[in-house]
């Protein structure tokens, strides 16, 4: 077994110390109750990531407003007393073992499967462009995505202040840090994404204007929480409904977008690739570490880096400083006490998140696999 005493290394994003490189990506796994809340049952799920070793646990995405932000039935939120009262069971059960707990924060924009009754029909985006792709069975989606209308600018501006007041009650619940979910195709990815973004104000064309909602709305979450807690940002190529999009302007993309996440006060960037490691651009490095070259901040990597030499070619490289689990987590919820003790890891297996992806059918295929 090769050596990954690099991985235990403790490390910071901005203020917060974590104990070593290994955090939880999140896991959207549509077990919240029907209004949002989490549950008994998601408090000793994240508990378990905590008590195996990972040192920071990035919750699955959770919707800021009551408007149009939710895209799929029984995802949780973070809008209201009770969801945030809900959370902090979470927050607790975490913090007991020891591990650091992150928000991510999401707006669906046109990506939407499914909403709790009561919140407002039809999905808001940059542009009015049908989305490429398919509902995401695992999630109780049927069939292509509906063409979404064009957000208003009076919209626009309540969706900054919902970010704001969703990020506040976080830190009011106990998180420890906040991450705007820029990446995979929801509203900020659709901003970013050149396809979907055919807007001719200050928000489209250039890459500059369409990174311009993720700087603003850090800024605006940074001013919000006062600094109290590091708040990053979470960006990728591919998306849930177009694996194969890539950045249009290359590695000039990534030096236009990084200063300006570094300026706006960002504390870490986390990328999101099918395989971190992969060379990008024809630029010789993983976007990663172009992430890294051009920010000059901390960067969470993440994407295919389960098996423990990967990962730990990722931290030794100086690309990444903190690698983060998806798929190999959901296989393994002890992946780091694991991977320190020499012990084997189990194979993830799509049975895990089948068929709908949701904690109930988790326990249900590792209670007959044994
Ligand atoms: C069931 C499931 C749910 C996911 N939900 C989210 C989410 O809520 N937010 C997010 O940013 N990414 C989400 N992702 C993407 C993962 O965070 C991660 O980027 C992806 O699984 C690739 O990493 P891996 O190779 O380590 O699995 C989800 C992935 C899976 C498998």
């Amino acid at each position: 077994m090769s050596d990954t005493s690099i991985l235990f290394q403790p490390t910071s994003l901005g203020s917060l110390e974590l104990k070593n490189r290994l955090a939880v990506a999140p896991m959207t796994r549509v077990s919240a109750t029907e209004d949002g809340c989490a549950t008994q049952q998601m408090a000793e799920y994240y508990r378990r990531y905590a008590a195996g070793g990972f040192a920071f646990v990035i919750v699955e995405a959770c919707y800021i407003d009551d408007q149009h932000a939710q895209g799929y039935h029984f995802q949780p939120g973070i809008i209201n007393a009770a969801q945030a009262g809900a959370w902090k069971t979470v927050v607790d059960a975490v913090h007991a073992e020891g591990a650091k707990i992150c928000m991510q924060l999401v707006h669906a924009g046109a990506l939407v499967q499914g909403r709790n009754s009561g919140y407002v029909e039809g999905a808001i985006a940059p542009s009015a462009v049908e989305p490429k792709g398919e509902m995401l069975d695992f999630y109780r989606g049927e069939g292509g995505y509906p063409t979404p209308r064009e957000i208003t600018t009076d919209e626009l501006i309540a969706v900054k202040d919902a970010f704001v007041s969703a990020a506040i009650h976080a830190q009011k619940t106990g998180f420890d840090a906040i991450e705007i979910h820029g990446a995979n195709g929801y509203l900020l990815d659709q901003f970013w994404t050149a396809y979907t973004n055919q807007r001719t104000d200050q928000y489209g064309g250039s890459a500059r204007n369409r990174i311009r909602l993720d700087e603003e709305i850090l800024r605006a979450v940074i001013a919000g929480t006062q600094g109290t807690l590091p708040v990053g940002l979470r960006l990728s190529q591919s998306k849930v409904n177009d694996f194969e999009y890539q950045w249009v302007g290359g590695e000039q993309d990534a030096a236009d977008i990084f200063p300006i996440i570094k300026d706006a006060g960002a504390a870490f960037v986390h990328i999101t690739e099918h395989l971190a490691t992969d060379e990008v651009f024809g630029s010789g490095h993983s976007l990663a570490a172009l992430a890294k070259k051009y920010s000059s901040l901390p960067v969470i990597a993440n994407g295919g880096l389960g098996d423990p030499a990967t990962a730990v070619s990722v931290v030794a490289g100086g690309n990444a400083d903190i690698v983060a689990q998806g798929k190999a987590a959901l296989a393994n919820q002890d992946w780091p006490n694991k991977v320190q003790s020499g012990k084997a890891l189990e194979d993830f297996d799509f049975g895990m998140l089948g068929p709908i992806a949701n904690l109930d059918n988790a326990e249900i295929f590792f209670a007959n696999r044994g």
